[in-house]
């Protein structure tokens, strides 16, 4: 059995070494050349299961990269210490984009695409001049988001507007370009103006004379607006970027759905996703100030934000301010376009009921009920070893508890029975 496996692992290995050929091995040298050039950068450990799970995943992005200036590597840091310590490096894997002294880590979701594509963007300047009439069409059939500045180059705008940039640069691309190139797609409202183009809309930021002379409001304002308008309309939730969404002060509209292990769907989870998905597209207008749309692969974060078993597919709403959420009272299945977008007004108007939240008895319940989840999945997984593990400390503990017990008892008694003589004699 140790033999097999121990065999499994070498040939797993061996293909990943083949595989991952054009991903350079660092060592602790690396301290002294990281300044030249552009690097993205892994930092493993080679015991690390999370690592290991993205060793392929590694490889096509170095293959994706490699007619790049990016240099793509990993860095083994059980073997090359002073190179985790020097990159501050505090989990395992670390993924990081450095170019010289800059260095951002990465927290996206480890797939190829969203890598490889981070990894071009940080290697751009934060804004990108466009001065060509197609190379629009060619931004929105690539980007489903992206930030824009029309007009003169300078002035408080301007300014925000490149200060802005390099905050956002790891979420998201900013473009500017001359009112030539966009007028014949978008209706311009001003001399200078920012916007944000998504499925084909273009929707500016408000920018009112008032605005524009202070300085500091219009930072705040601008910041607020560009970290609320920089998902798409219909991305996908995960744990990397739910925190990220809850900050944006709109309401998330999240169709549940369970991919298996291939990322596939049943056929009434994808009608579903569907139908919630083309609510926002027809009705983004009216809709995408108030609302968030998205959809969720898996319904166990679902499931701890509302505290019970969720059947998929479903529909959850989350207040992002005050971490309450809405569910549809009838069976989401069975609901139509109609009556989910009258679901979203009730919501929208404070009508609809409210659950959840994050005072101290629900996070307290939360925490309960997720310990409760872990323990049944554990259950199902290995009964034995669950039972083991939790059996075991169990066990001592109620011995401990017995004897200590039945000590007290036994004094007790000892204590006790000449008294009770004493009175009976
Ligand atoms: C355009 O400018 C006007 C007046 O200067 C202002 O009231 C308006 O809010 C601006 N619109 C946008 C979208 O910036
Ligand atoms: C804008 O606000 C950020 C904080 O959100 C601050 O760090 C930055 O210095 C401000 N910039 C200007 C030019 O006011
Ligand atoms: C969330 O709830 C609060 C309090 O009920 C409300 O003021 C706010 O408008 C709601 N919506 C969002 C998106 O924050």
């Amino acid at each position: 059995m140790n033999l097999l496996t121990g065999q499994c692992f070498m040939i797993l290995s061996a293909l990943c070494v083949v595989s991952s050929s054009r991903v350079l091995e660092l060592s602790d040298k690396f301290i002294d050349i990281s300044n030249d050039g552009m690097w993205f950068v892994k930092f493993y450990a080679p015991w690390c299961a999370h690592c290991r799970r993205i060793e392929p995943i590694w490889a096509h992005v170095a293959q994706s990269l490699y007619n790049s200036p990016i240099k793509v590597a990993k860095v083994d840091c059980t073997r090359f210490m002073a190179v985790a310590t020097h990159f501050k490096v505090r989990a395992y894997p670390t993924i990081m984009f450095i170019k010289g002294p800059y260095r951002h880590e990465y927290v996206g979701e480890r797939v190829k695409d969203e890598m490889v594509n981070y990894a071009l963007r940080m290697s751009q300047p934060a804004v990108q001049r466009l001065s060509q009439a197609d190379s629009l069409g060619y931004l929105k059939e690539t980007h489903p988001v992206f930030f824009g500045y029309v007009g003169k180059q300078q002035g408080a705008l301007w300014d925000m507007f490149t200060l802005h940039a390099e905050k956002y640069q790891p979420h998201t691309w900013f473009y500017a370009m001359s009112h030539d190139l966009l007028k014949n797609d978008v209706k311009i409202p001003n001399e200078t103006a920012i916007f944000v183009y998504k499925e084909d809309e273009a929707y500016f930021f408000e920018a009112n004379p008032l605005l524009l002379q202070d300085r500091e409001a219009l930072n705040v304002t601008l910041d607020k607006w560009i970290n609320s308008e920089r998902f798409g309309l219909f991305p996908k939730v995960t744990r990397s970027n739910i925190n990220e969404l809850m900050d944006i002060e709109k309401y998330i509209v999240i169709a549940i759905v369970s991919e298996n292990k291939l990322n596939e769907i049943t056929q009434t989870e994808r009608d579903f996703k569907d139908m919630i998905e083309s609510i926002i597209k027809k009705r983004k207008r009216h809709l995408h100030e108030r609302f968030q749309f998205g959809w969720m692969g898996t319904p166990e974060l679902a499931n701890s934000i509302a505290m019970s078993e969720l059947t998929v597919p479903h529909l959850l709403v989350l207040n992002s301010t005050t971490g309450h959420h809405h569910m549809p009272d009838d069976d989401p299945v069975l609901m139509t376009p109609e009556a989910v977008s009258i679901f979203l007004d009730q919501i929208n108007n404070q009508m609809a009921p409210t659950y959840g939240g994050n005072s101290w008895p629900v996070r307290f319940y939360r925490g309960f009920f997720e310990a409760r989840t872990t323990l049944t999945n554990m259950w199902r997984g290995n009964p034995v070893l669950t039972a083991l593990v939790f059996g075991l400390p169990l066990g001592f503990l109620s011995l401990i508890c017995y004897s200590v017990c039945c000590a007290d008892i036994l004094d007790a008694e000892e204590e006790e029975t000449p008294e009770t003589h004493e009175k009976k004699d």
